[in-house]
């Protein structure tokens, strides 16, 4: 059994120090299995070491902040670059420039673009732009995808919603993914109120009539995504309504496509956010869309003033030379046809293993090859989280980091051979577990729990 003695002792310190002992609450210990590495000590390429030596395949790569994998030289050295030439300026510095016009040459969505640090930064000025845009007040946000903000507008939409105030709340509804009845309906009841409509372009939900190859999708770029083409039909009933759309590319964007999972399927919003992997684990987000929207933030028009974005660390410049390193390093290295074909590989050998252990209904793979994610249900396919504790309790003594899947060019085959070897002790273990019928017992310490709870 591995050892977390030391970073048991430093992670209570940490939650004396910390609220949560944690600075982004899907790290949290309520989160991973009681035997999983407390504290990380570092990173290299696909692996990541623990404060007691343990060495770990790294599936997670943070918040889903890598697509090159971690400490990965080619952006390392651009980083060290912008230090050398310090870090923040009195007036814009050139790197401002460059990575804007850069951006705009490369993101069709992009018309204009304002930096940020955080995702968060960017979905909150897309919102605060379209409602200056249409002097509305509401904001629609997809009720599946789970996360756009941490700002109030977002937050007050969750169970965890404490601190929130009322008013913040009731103008933040919500309509399904792929039900474009449920678009239509929330049109008519809040007919004229409606700023924008936030929904990431892509998440688990395949195209209808997918069969396993995405090769034909991917050439033509020509099919829509979505059942009964959802994407052009939300994006024509928003023009329709005047209601801004806004795509949210901070995991789909990149890994889907480099310049956006919305580019893949040429359905384009009014305004993308990105953020997540686009620099490789350093700071950095992008605001991009139509002109006519983003200047509202700027100085040469005679509306009303939109305090659009505006931080001390915006333009520091770390974050942006990373961004622009990281964006001609995909493209070089074709990241995306990597990330794809990786990940069919590993959903195949998933699936071999599932069928080899026969415990189909218990465990799945879901979502795209390029961004799957493995999921332990009930025999009702209901998410079973004792399960899932259980599960990724083995694969982690196994010496695998899988809790989300983010696929990098650091992983090759040498990993994913090793991924599988856990996978299939995880597997056997829920096996044996759901066979004697026992599993609160297989596993130490508490289930996982959702994030979005209101109490501990
Ligand atoms: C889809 C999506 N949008 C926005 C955010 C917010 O990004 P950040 O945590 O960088 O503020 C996240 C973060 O997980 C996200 O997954």
């Amino acid at each position: 059994m591995k050892s977390y003695k030391k970073g048991r002792e430093i992670s209570k310190e940490l939650h004396n120090l910390v609220p949560g002992g944690s600075h982004t609450y899907s790290k949290g210990d309520d989160q991973f299995p009681f035997a999983s590495p407390p504290i990380i000590s570092h990173a290299d390429g696909a692996y990541c070491w623990d404060m007691d030596g343990n060495k770990f395949i790294d599936w997670a790569m943070g918040n889903r902040v890598f697509i090159l994998g971690h400490n990965n030289k080619v952006v390392n050295n651009a980083a060290k670059d912008a230090i050398d030439r310090s870090t923040n300026y009195t007036r814009p510095g050139i790197l401002e420039y460059e990575v804007a016009k850069f951006a705009v040459d490369f993101f069709p969505v992009a018309e204009m673009v304002k930096f940020g640090k955080n995702g968060s930064d960017v979905t909150t000025a897309a919102v605060k732009l379209s409602r200056a845009f249409t002097g509305r007040t509401h904001v629609a946000v997809c009720k599946q995808h789970p996360f756009f903000s941490i700002h109030d507008w977002f937050i007050g939409s969750t169970n965890m919603n404490s601190g929130v105030i009322e008013s913040e709340k009731q103008y933040t509804i919500g309509f399904d993914y792929n039900d474009i009845d449920s678009v239509n309906r929330m049109f008519d009841e809040y007919e004229g109120k409606i700023a924008c409509l936030i929904l990431e372009p892509v998440k688990n939900d395949l195209p209808l009539n997918y069969d396993g190859n995405f090769e034909p999708i991917y050439k033509n770029g020509k099919i829509n995504h979505g059942k009964d083409n959802f994407l052009t039909r939300l994006r024509d009933l928003c023009t329709k309504n005047g209601t801004v759309l806004i795509f949210d590319e901070m995991i789909s964007g990149i890994r889907f496509d480099i310049r956006g999972a919305h580019h893949l399927w040429e359905v384009y919003p009014d305004l993308a956010t990105y953020g997540k992997c686009i620099s490789n684990g350093f700071c950095f987000s992008m605001l991009a869309g139509k002109k006519e929207i983003m200047r509202l933030g700027g100085l040469d028009h005679d509306k009303e003033r939109v305090f659009v974005l505006s931080q001390t660390h915006g333009s520091e410049t770390v974050g942006l030379a990373a961004a622009i390193a990281t964006l001609k390093e995909c493209e070089r290295v074709k990241i995306n046809e990597h990330i794809w074909s990786m990940g069919k590989k590993l959903r195949e050998g998933f699936l071999k293993l599932v069928e080899q252990e026969n415990v189909g209904e218990y465990i799945k793979m879901i979502g795209f090859d390029c961004n799957p994610q493995i999921l332990c249900t009930k025999s009702d396919g209901s998410y079973w989280p004792e399960l899932q504790t259980s599960f990724h309790e083995e694969v982690i003594e196994c010496g695998v980091l899988i809790p989300w899947i983010t696929i990098t060019y650091a992983h090759t085959d040498v990993e994913l051979e090793l991924t599988l070897k856990a996978l299939e002790k995880g597997m056997q273990k829920i096996k044996r577990a759901i066979a004697m019928d026992n599993i609160e017992d297989s596993y130490q310490g508490d289930a996982v729990k959702p994030v979005f709870r209101k109490y501990n």
